[in-house]
């Protein structure tokens, strides 16, 4: 058996609010976020192939980069202790210990701090070397488990979604919709839907973040065309950043639907809907999957840090 699979896709849940229902636009989510509790949203579709290769290159361990709340370092770390491979996780900034930061620690991971400049020069040609000869046996997973494998990972989603369409009543959808941050997710799932359905990323980043070049660039290497998807501005100000009237939207929802979402990407990614809904995007009739693609561990960053925008 092969044990890097996610397990099987939960339920859809359908989403209940008013501006839907206004513009009759049925949205359902795919709660990624209840996948696993610790392999949670995107993730573990993200890390499955990342996972494989590791083993079957025989490697002891995963090396990879990411920030002092990052959604990808944490799922690393938890596949690391899963799997019994160790973790090295480099970091940017300088040390600090958010709850997210405790959870690498408490799960084995290696932190090594690299500053902001050090951190910024992890594309220059050259940045893994010193890395890969002092952790040889160790597996580099690209910053936020991207790149083919990552995208691949993720197109493999889309074959389950017909069998959860049954229980809504649904006979088929008319598109998804999610939080774009590199658009290796969205990636996957417009190689998975093969032009079926368009797919819909709300970027998470500013337009200089260079999502659509990422994406282009994933298709490219699948050998498959540009296209079959639509990116929407969603970032708010920056990657991170969150203002008031966000958090206010996110209690809302959390109190109206009970679907607990997080300011960086899911929230930013529904409340970018609303405003494409509000635009007259999306026809009366349509039917959209939401997909929830997790990152609920950051939110207990919130709690220091209940504003920055
Ligand atoms: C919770 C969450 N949603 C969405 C994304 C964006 O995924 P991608 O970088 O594949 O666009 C991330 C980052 O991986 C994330 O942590």
């Amino acid at each position: 058996m092969d044990e890097y699979r996610p397990g099987p896709l939960p339920a859809l849940q359908p989403l209940a609010l008013d501006w839907l229902a206004q513009a009759a636009v049925q949205v359902a989510v795919l709660r990624l976020d209840r996948l696993d509790p610790e392999l949670s949203g995107n993730k573990w579709f993200k890390l499955q192939h990342h996972l494989r290769a590791a083993c079957e290159a025989r490697k002891q361990g995963l090396i990879s980069l990411g920030g002092a709340h990052s959604n990808h370092l944490h799922a690393l770390a938890a596949a690391g202790r899963r799997f019994g491979l160790g973790t090295v996780g480099l970091l940017r900034g300088e040390a600090c210990l958010t709850p997210t930061v405790r959870d690498l620690q408490d799960a084995g991971m290696q932190l090594h701090w690299l500053g902001y400049g050090g951190y910024r020069a992890r594309n220059a040609p050259g940045f893994w070397t010193p890395w890969l000869e002092r952790y040889p046996q160790y597996y580099p997973v690209p910053e936020g488990g991207g790149g083919l494998p990552g995208a691949l990972g993720c197109a493999g989603l889309v074959a389950q979604l017909p069998a959860l369409l049954p229980a809504l009543g649904w006979s088929d959808y008319d598109g998804c919709w999610l939080a774009a941050g590199t658009g290796t997710t969205l990636a996957g799932l417009v190689l998975g839907e093969a032009g079926r359905h368009p797919v819909y990323g709300a970027l998470a980043g500013p337009p200089a973040h260079g999502v659509a070049e990422n994406i282009a660039r994933l298709l490219d290497e699948a050998g498959v065309a540009n296209g079959g998807y639509r990116l929407f501005e969603a970032c708010r100000g920056g990657f991170g950043r969150f203002d008031t009237q966000l958090l206010a939207f996110i209690r809302q929802v959390e109190r109206q639907c009970a679907l607990p979402v997080e300011p960086v990407y899911t929230g930013k990614a529904l409340l970018a809907l609303r405003e494409a809904v509000h635009s007259q995007v999306f026809p009366a009739g349509t039917r959209l999957l939401f997909v929830h693609t997790g990152g609920l561990q950051g939110l207990r960053a919130l709690e220091s840090q209940p504003c920055n925008a």
